[in-house]
């Protein structure tokens, strides 16, 4: 969106300027009360992740990929892309014992590469990713998935972010132990 600012000279009243008001750079922590809004919004799991990947994606200018990886049902080995956002991976799907998805998932645990070049474990998606946070979704205690989002920029995720990544997917892992109840 943009929108005529008055405020720019000091000289002339009727100056104006334009002034992009386009929110891609959005604080984390603001998105917070818009996932909370999709959370109450009673809709299939698929199409929470799919709004929740949209909103990442579109309000976080460096948050270049989204998606969701989710574990194959029945006690599978295997993260299954889901929904996602951002260009096409070769990694539709991701054994527990591959790559940060599959460490993630496996340790049930947070994890954030600020330099995905310099970890071993990283499975390549893009040539232009340099960081990447992985964050697990829980069903009922156990790990039933995972968003996972990379970024063209060094050390993209920060605190806030964390908290950001957390918040949606304990949404997704509360909207799925409803489901299954
Ligand atoms: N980089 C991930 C693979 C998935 S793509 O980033 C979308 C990994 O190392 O597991």
């Amino acid at each position: 969106m943009k929108t005529l600012d008055r405020g720019g000279c000091a000289r002339h009243t009727s100056c104006v300027r334009l002034v992009c008001m386009s929110t891609t750079n959005a604080e984390p922590l603001d998105l917070i009360p818009e996932l909370d809004t999709l959370a109450r919004s009673r809709i299939s799991a698929e199409a929470l992740m799919k709004a929740i990947v949209t909103l990442l994606y579109e309000k976080l200018g460096r948050y270049n990929w989204v998606g969701f990886y989710m574990l194959e049902k029945d006690g599978g080995e295997m993260l299954v892309l889901g929904p996602f956002k951002g260009a096409l991976t070769p990694h539709t799907r991701i054994p527990l014992n591959q790559g940060i998805c599959g460490a993630a998932a496996s340790a049930g645990k947070t994890i954030v590469v600020d330099d995905v070049n310099s970890d071993p474990r990283y499975l390549a998606c893009s040539l232009e990713t340099k960081s990447e946070i992985v964050v697990p979704v829980f069903v009922s205690g156990k790990v039933a998935g995972e968003l996972d989002i990379d970024s063209h920029s060094l050390a993209a995720f920060g605190t806030a972010d964390r908290k950001l990544c957390e918040h949606a997917t304990a949404i997704v892992g509360q909207f799925l132990e409803q489901g299954s109840r």
